[in-house]
């Protein structure tokens, strides 16, 4: 069997995430790792919460919480979220794992001992009065580039330029805002990747994917290499994370971004120690694992930390730990062109769309519009338009109109006679086609154009029935009707196959409402085969409306709650 590990980028602990950090990177793994699952491979599907780092700690202070308790109680809130939109892990876990603290300080360890990693002294902001250090967004003040008033010392929020502590004017401590602030020398250590033999590995293995890879992805790498890298450093004066643990590194820790990425491997640890009973083996996923094929999902920022900084820390091992094969990288989901912003009330988070509709309906439309090859923009009318038309139009009129009409016609089980012909022959060929583009599209991870195809099969059924119109044929030849009935009830059970990777709560009660268990495997038999899968005398139920339209006035009520337009 086929192995396929599946990486989704972890979203940050502070806070619940917005539409457009479900669809950069969760939920296209979620798709990936649904579709490779039905496919017959052996699956293995991570994510974490990435809890280090200032955001995780300013948020914790902004909420009266110690870290250690806001991020327990996050996690558990962003996970059961994910449950509900049908996100498939294997394991979803938490970057401060014990496993992590292990392997964070085994990489750190590896590369010291391969002579990457130097110990330098640096100048960083202390406040006197805090009593600490100020790394990163812990320290605001005025932009050195284009004089925003608060910048934070990682980066300004309004040129996006990348900032040191020390660059800011006029800075003030982010936890008290005192302005009683010195700089003091305090020792680092640094991941040594301006060297040329580091850049001439990264430089041609980046090379090397440079024909397979999306041009986002190795766009972004080549920017970076053709810069030169700098040296990184990976160590900051925080209590909260990673612990250095080296004599004089008291009170230090590793930087957010050096163990964030080594989680993806230590949670699939904490998948292996959650039941020792079944004495799961993670190791086979990522060590020595050359017949595993390893694809990492994320946005587009994260691009550069997943090209150049991980793939060095992996190299600069010098042991063999598993390489990404494939990356899929997204542009950004604006809402009506703008950015999402919790604090301006603008765009739809993860829990409130929830409680507005089923997920199937957002993951559908998300998917649909994944931001493959350019930003694309959100809007409340576009949702409802593809809802209403795709999902509601036709998909749900298709199997709702069919198993109604048959009921009524029938009974509770589909019926027996008649022949197929001519349009089922037709039909059959045409859906030849569109599952080998359906397929194709999806093993090549192209979202935009695999839900094209599918929503084509979708129209190849409503389109059949209406050109055969079975509640026709019933008044001249009922023995047709039943055989254009019999077709319809194996076209449900198609679709749900292949509709599953997306929406697959629908597909799921598609296939309970024939009786049939979720999770079938993606059809490799020929399509004639396929349009005979139900076969007459087969019982079945009517569930309840599949897709509810969503009409002028709920957009409007959502654009009134969610701040659309304007
Ligand atoms: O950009 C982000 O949301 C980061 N939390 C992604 C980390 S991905 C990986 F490296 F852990
Ligand atoms: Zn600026």
């Amino acid at each position: 069997m086929a192995r396929t590990l599946i990486t989704s980028a972890l979203p940050y602990i502070n806070g619940i995430k917005h539409l457009g950090n479900l669809v950069g990177s969760m939920l296209p793994a979620d798709v990936y790792a649904r579709f490779m699952r039905a496919r017959g491979n052996e699956v293995m599907f991570i994510c974490a919460t990435d809890e280090h780092g200032t955001p995780a700690e300013l948020a914790a202070i902004a909420a009266g919480q110690d870290v250690a308790t806001y991020c327990a109680e996050q996690h558990e809130i962003q996970k059961d979220i994910y449950k509900r939109f049908g996100l498939s892990f294997d394991h979803f876990g938490r970057s401060s794992s014990q496993q992590n603290y292990e392997l964070t300080q085994h990489f750190a360890a590896m590369l010291n001992a391969n002579g990457l990693i130097e110990e330098r002294t640096i100048q960083q902001i202390y406040s006197i009065d805090d009593g600490r250090y100020l790394p990163d967004r812990y320290v605001e003040g005025t932009c050195p580039h284009c004089g925003y008033e608060r910048a934070r010392g990682d980066q300004c929020e309004n040129c996006t330029k990348l900032l040191d502590p020390t660059d800011l004017i006029n800075p003030r401590s982010a936890v008290s805002g005192s302005t009683n602030l010195e700089v003091r020398d305090t020792r680092h250590l640094f991941l040594k990747l301006d060297n040329p033999e580091v850049e001439a590995k990264i430089q041609s293995w980046i090379d090397s994917k440079e024909k397979d890879w999306p041009v986002l992805v190795t766009s972004i790498a080549q920017k970076w290499l053709k810069e030169g890298l700098r040296d990184r450093c990976i160590t900051r004066d925080l209590a909260w994370g990673v612990p250095v643990g080296r004599p004089g590194y008291e009170g230090k820790v590793y930087y957010v971004w050096f163990d964030a990425p080594i989680e993806y491997i230590a949670a699939t640890k904490e998948w292996a120690d959650a039941a020792p009973e079944e004495k799961r083996d993670w190791k086979r996923w990522w060590f020595e694992a050359d017949d595993v094929r390893y694809t990492e999902f994320m946005a587009k920022d994260n691009i550069p930390f997943h090209t150049v900084s991980f793939p060095a820390t992996i190299m600069g091992s010098g042991e063999a730990w598993k390489l990404v094969d494939y990356i899929k990288g997204f542009n950004w989901l604006t809402w009506y062109g703008g950015k999402f912003s919790t604090s301006q009330r603008r765009g739809i988070f993860t829990d409130q769309a929830l409680a507005e509709f089923p997920a199937d309906y957002w993951r559908y439309v998300l998917i649909a519009n994944a931001p493959e090859t350019d930003d694309s923009s959100f809007t409340l009318e576009g949702f409802a338009g593809q809802v209403n038309k795709d999902l509601a139009d036709v998909l749900g009129n298709f199997v709702n109109r069919t198993l109604k009409f048959t009921q009524s016609k029938f009974g509770d089980a589909v019926p027996a006679g008649g022949d197929y012909g001519p349009a089922e022959e037709a039909l059959a060929k045409a859906l030849d086609e569109r599952i080998k583009a359906l397929t194709e599209n999806l093993e090549a991870i192209q979202y935009r154009k695999a839900l094209a195809e599918l929503r084509a099969i979708w129209v190849l059924g409503n389109q059949y029935l209406a050109d055969e119109a079975p509640w026709t044929a019933l008044k001249t030849d009922p023995e047709r009707a039943a055989a254009i009935t019999r077709c319809a009830f194996s076209l449900i059970r198609l679709f749900a196959i292949l509709s599953a990777p997306v929406i697959p709560t629908l597909a799921g009660k598609m296939l309970a409402a024939l009786g049939l268990p979720e999770n079938q495997p993606w059809p490799t038999e020929s399509t004639g085969d396929l349009i005979r899968a139900i076969p007459a005398g087969h019982a079945f139920t009517l569930p309840d409306v599949l897709v509810a339209k969503i009409d002028d006035a709920r957009v409007a009520e959502l654009t009134e709650k969610y701040g659309g337009k304007a």
